[in-house]
């Protein structure tokens, strides 16, 4: 049936109330769910804002019920009547759900085949792999349609903030050279240039650094951003970035300014008012408190060293650690007696997943105390560790003693699945804190070599450069994350300014003068004209928008997320090129088997 002027929406289905009862109104969208009672037919009626009930009875005309016991789900409908009270029959889990149209006017616009899964009003338990061939009927699920909304929502609150504080919204290329932040590059094949690439920005790290030497003083752009690496819940092949950069600034003011952006979202999307001041603490000491550079500060369990009270003592996996220049590190549960032997069994399971080989425990319960340790350690040493860690009753002291590493990795990871299992990680308290004064490099064993941790553009700390030709593994970096609840939701840095700093830096990556004129030679020839000092940051948009709306997976916020293995799964790419375009590009397709080849980071 053609759409026609009379058929066009006067409300969305929400914007009914009672209110409005006695209204003549038009809606339009899909049937939800029909009833059809015999004298009574009920269609569920929802569009982009929600439900709402349309009603069919001996009143209405004949033609009209007839088209209405003909409707099936998934019909696009145009519905005309007048809004009348539901009575007593009310819907208390509906915002409409006192009211319904009774209709004297229904046209099917578009009839639909039985969808693949039902589009449930609440949570949905198909299964991931149908949502995601299915998107565009996942999307009509009022759950994602509220989601994609919100996001929409958030990103323009981003934009008003950035805009109110005067940054110049500015677009990337898309098509670049490659700039480095860590992950594997999508390559982009030059028709003009056979055998040439370009690569899809990982950020427009570089670019935004040339706007700051151009004068625009404050930048910000919505980015899209491309890294190919594994995927997780919170990682995605492309992903979207709230990118910004500024001028004439230290560290702080590039905090306050996203920090500002914070209180500002949480004010005007939730309503919520955060802490006037978010936590800023050093990376060491998130390490040593926490065992992660992404703490999780929702609840306790901080990290304690037991490493000097059992440097004399005689339990072989203890000593081994702290004589091979390890430590023995240790946190306490509180409430963690209940957990069963099965329980702290599986606790043992998660830490072997981060290298340790096996956890250490101690717990009194019911005013009994129970240990896999004490038995191998003198009474005064079981009793100077239960007085540092203040172990009482419905406690469980849990123990790990391994190098730092493996001891942060492990506790760190068992401080949050204790705190998961007892409940306290609630999705709706916002903890939000800055760690800053990273390590500007990274030892990598394998091949030897420094990595720069964030970025080679991360100018370090001034009173370490000194360090960075003697010990580069203590320097620190002038860069900063924002994490919430356990994620790094953003992070950046005041950047290097000038070409000696930058030749350093790379020099020290292991990057020659040769190597580093091909790669950066543009940007090494643009330190040379005048830089401010300048510095930034990059918010996840999407990790930032799932966890302000409690998902832990950002493909709940993304219309059209790549599955697990980076593919999509709907429109199903990647595929094979047509053969033609890739003789044009001069690629021959070769045979690959070994898939594992290299780890796509550093
Ligand atoms: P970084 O690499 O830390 O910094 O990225 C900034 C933020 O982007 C988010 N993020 C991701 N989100 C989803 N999927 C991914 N694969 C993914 N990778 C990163 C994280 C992260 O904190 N150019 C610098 C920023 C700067 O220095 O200004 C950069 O990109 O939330
Ligand atoms: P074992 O002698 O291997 O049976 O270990 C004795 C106790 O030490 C057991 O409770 C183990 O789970 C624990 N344990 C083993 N390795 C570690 C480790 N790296 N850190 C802490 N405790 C450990």
């Amino acid at each position: 049936m053609p759409f026609v002027n009379e058929d066009k929406r006067t409300a969305y289905a929400t914007e009914l109330a009672t209110a409005d009862i006695g209204r003549r109104v038009t809606v339009n969208g899909w049937c939800a769910r029909q009833r059809n009672l015999g004298s009574l037919i009920f269609i569920d009626l929802r569009d982009r804002s929600g439900i709402i009930q349309l009603a069919f009875d001996e009143s209405t005309d004949r033609e009209t019920f007839e088209t209405a016991a003909n409707v099936r789900s998934e019909y696009v409908l145009t519905a005309s009547g007048v809004v009348r009270s539901r009575g007593a029959d009310i819907n208390v889990n509906r915002p409409t759900g006192t009211i319904e149209i009774a209709v004297d006017r229904l046209k099917i616009l578009c009839k639909a085949e039985t969808p693949p899964f039902f589009i449930t009003e609440g949570d949905t338990d198909v299964r991931n792999e149908l949502r995601m061939r299915y998107r565009y009927l996942d999307l009509r699920r009022p759950e994602m349609m509220k989601n994609i909304i919100a996001r929409s929502e958030i990103t323009k609150l981003v934009r008003d903030y950035y805009h109110e504080k005067g940054f110049i919204e500015i677009e990337t290329p898309n098509l670049i050279k490659p700039t480095p932040e860590g992950a594997r590059d999508y390559l982009v094949p030059s028709r003009i240039f056979p055998g040439n690439f370009f690569a899809l920005p990982q950020s427009p790290q570089l670019y935004k650094q040339l706007i700051m030497y151009a004068g625009f003083d404050r930048y910000i752009q919505i980015a899209r951003c491309y890294r190919d690496e594994d995927l997780r819940a919170d990682r995605q092949p492309e992903f979207t970035q709230i990118d910004m950069e500024m001028s004439f600034v230290t560290e702080d003011d590039v905090m306050d300014m996203n920090e500002g952006l914070i209180h500002y979202l949480y004010k005007k999307f939730l309503g919520v008012t955060l802490p006037e001041k978010f936590p800023r603490i050093k990376y060491a000491e998130a390490m040593e408190r926490f065992g992660s550079d992404k703490p999780d500060i929702r609840f306790g369990f901080e990290l304690c060293n037991l490493t000097d009270l059992l440097k004399d003592c005689t339990f072989r996996v203890f000593e081994g650690a702290i004589a091979a220049g390890g430590s023995v590190r240790a946190i306490n549960v509180k409430g963690g007696a209940s957990f069963t032997r099965r329980e702290i069994d599986s606790l043992g399971e998660v830490a072997k997943q981060y290298g340790a080989k096996g956890l250490a425990w101690r717990k009194k319960a019911n005013g009994e105390v129970t240990s896999s340790y004490a038995k191998f350690l003198s009474d005064a040493e079981n009793a100077a560790i239960d007085k540092r860690m203040d172990f009482s009753e419905g406690d469980l002291i849990v123990i790990v003693a391994d190098n730092n590493k493996i001891v942060f990795d492990a506790l760190g990871a068992l401080r949050r699945e204790c705190a998961a299992r007892l409940g306290l990680l609630r999705p709706d308290d916002f903890k939000f804190l800055w760690v800053v004064e990273f390590p500007l490099f990274e030892y990598n064993e394998e091949d030897g070599r420094f990595y720069a941790r964030h970025h080679p553009f991360t100018a370090p700390m001034e009173e370490d450069i000194p360090l960075i030709k003697t010990n580069p593994g203590t320097v620190r970096a002038r860069a900063y994350d924002i994490v919430l609840n356990g994620t790094e939701i953003g992070g950046g840095s005041i950047r290097i300014s000038t070409p000696d700093m930058q030749g350093l830096m790379f020099e020290t990556l292991g990057i020659g003068e040769e190597e580093a004129e091909a790669k950066f030679g543009f940007l090494l020839e643009a330190l040379k004209y005048g830089i401010p000092p300048h510095g930034g940051l990059a918010f996840g948009l999407d990790r930032l928008v799932a966890l302000t709306l409690g998902y832990d997976d950002i493909r709940d916020v993304i219309a059209f997320p790549k599955a697990q293995n980076s593919s999509e799964p709907m429109s199903r790419c990647p595929a094979p090129a047509d053969p033609q375009a890739l003789h044009e590009l001069g690629i021959a397709v070769i045979n690959k088997t070994d898939d594992n080849e290299g780890t796509g980071s550093k």
